[in-house]
C-alpha cells in the first residue's frame, strides 16, 4: 500500500507530495518540526498516541517563534494525525512527522507565515536507540545558544548542530553525543534530553539550558514525583558530574528511556542498567502501553 501523507491542506498518495530543489525549507533550513510516537497496546487491538496535545501544542509554539503557520489550530491538526495514521492503517507501533517550513522558491532566506507549509507523515518504527546501556561522549561542538537558533523552536536548521555532534560522536566509536552550552554546562543529547542520578535524586538541567522544551522530559518529572516517590530537582549540570553519576540516561520521544553505560570512557556504576532507571523505565513502558488507567488522558486512542 502506498503511503498516505497530509500535504497541503490534503491526504495524498506519498508520491504527490513534493516539495521543488528550490525550496527555501531545503536551501536554509527553514522549519520546525515535531515528533510524536504511537504505541500499541498489549492485545494489540489499539494504537494510542502518547501526548498528542502536549505535541501539536509545542509546534504551534514553534511555528510562533519562527514566524511560520501551522495549516490549523493545533485541534484541527491532532485530527489530522489521527486520521493520517488510521489512512495508513498503522496498527502496531508509529512515529508520526509533522513538519511546518518554509515553501517559498524565492532566493533569500526569509521567514514568512503566508508561504508556510505544514506536512506530515509517519511510519511503523520500534526503538530509536538501544534499550541496553550505551557509551557517549561529551561533544566537542556546543549546543546552538537560544539567542542563535532556538532549540525550544525545534526548528530543523538546528539539527545541523545535532548532526554534527552525532557523526563526530560515531567516528570516535560512541552511540550518542551529549552537547554543552556555550558556558559549559550539560545542554542535551543530540536528540534527547539527559537526566543524571546522584544519591539517589533525579536531576536534569532545566529547558532554558539551550535544548528542547521536552516532552518526554516533563512526563518522567510527573512520573517520578507524583508516581513513583523519585525526588527530583532541575538545576544545572556540570560535565563532570556526568562522570561521577550513579546513573544516566538519554530520554525523548525517539529514544524513550536510553541508560547510558559510559560518558568520555569513564564508565557509571557498574555498567548496568540502574535502578532508578529501571524503575522509571518500567513504569513509562507501562504508561504508554496502556497499563497505568490514573495516567490514560496522556493517551489518544486511534482505533
Ligand atoms: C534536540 C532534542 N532534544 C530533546 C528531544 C526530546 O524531546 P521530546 O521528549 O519532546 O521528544 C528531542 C526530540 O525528540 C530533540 O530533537
Amino acid at each position: 500500500m502506498e503511503s498516505v501523507i497530509y500535504f497541503n491542506h490534503a491526504f495524498r498518495p506519498e508520491q504527490e507530495a513534493t516539495i521543488s530543489v528550490r525550496s527555501r525549507a531545503l536551501n536554509y533550513g527553514l522549519g520546525c518540526f515535531a515528533g510524536i510516537r504511537g504505541y500499541q497496546t498489549d492485545d494489540g487491538r489499539q494504537v494510542h498516541v502518547f501526548r498528542l496535545d502536549r505535541h501539536v501544542r509545542r509546534l504551534e509554539h514553534s511555528a510562533r517563534i519562527l514566524r511560520l503557520r501551522l495549516s490549523g489550530s493545533p485541534s484541527e491538526i491532532a485530527e489530522v494525525i489521527v486520521e493520517l495514521l488510521r489512512r495508513n492503517e498503522m496498527r502496531g507501533d508509529v512515529y508520526i512527522r509533522p513538519i511546518v517550513f518554509a515553501n517559498s522558491n524565492e532566493l533569500s532566506p526569509l521567514l514568512d507565515p503566508d508561504t508556510s507549509e505544514t506536512a506530515i507523515f509517519c511510519l511503523p518504527m520500534g526503538r530509536y536507540l538501544s534499550a541496553e546501556p550505551i557509551d557517549v561522549c561529551v561533544s566537542s561542538w556546543c549546543r546552538v545558544r537560544e539567542n542563535a537558533i532556538p532549540a525550544r523552536a525545534k526548528a530543523t536548521g538546528a539539527y545541523l548542530n545535532s548532526a554534527l555532534a552525532r557523526r563526530e560522536a560515531m567516528d570516535d566509536g560512541y552511540t550518542e553525543a551529549i552537547l554543552l552550552t556555550e558556558d559549559g554546562h550539560v545542554s542535551e543529547g543530540s536528540a534527547e534530553h539527559v537526566m543524571i542520578v546522584r544519591d539517589g535524586q533525579l536531576i536534569s538541567p532545566p529547558s532554558t539550558a539551550d535544548n528542547l522544551d521536552g516532552i518526554t522530559r516533563q512526563s518522567l518529572i510527573t512520573l517520578a514525583r507524583e508516581d513513583l516517590d523519585i525526588p527530583f530537582v532541575e538545576r544545572p549540570v556540570g560535565r563532570t558530574e556526568l562522570y561521577v553519576a550513579d546513573e544516566a540516561f538519554l530520554c525523548g520521544t525517539g529514544a524513550e528511556i536510553t541508560p547510558v553505560r559510559s560518558v568520555d570512557r569513564r564508565q557509571l556504576g557498574d555498567g548496568v542498567i540502574g535502578p532508578v532507571t529501571r524503575r522509571l523505565s518500567e513504569h513509562f513502558e507501562a504508561v504508554v502501553r496502556g497499563r497505568v488507567p490514573e495516567r490514560a488522558d496522556w493517551l489518544t486512542p486511534v482505533w
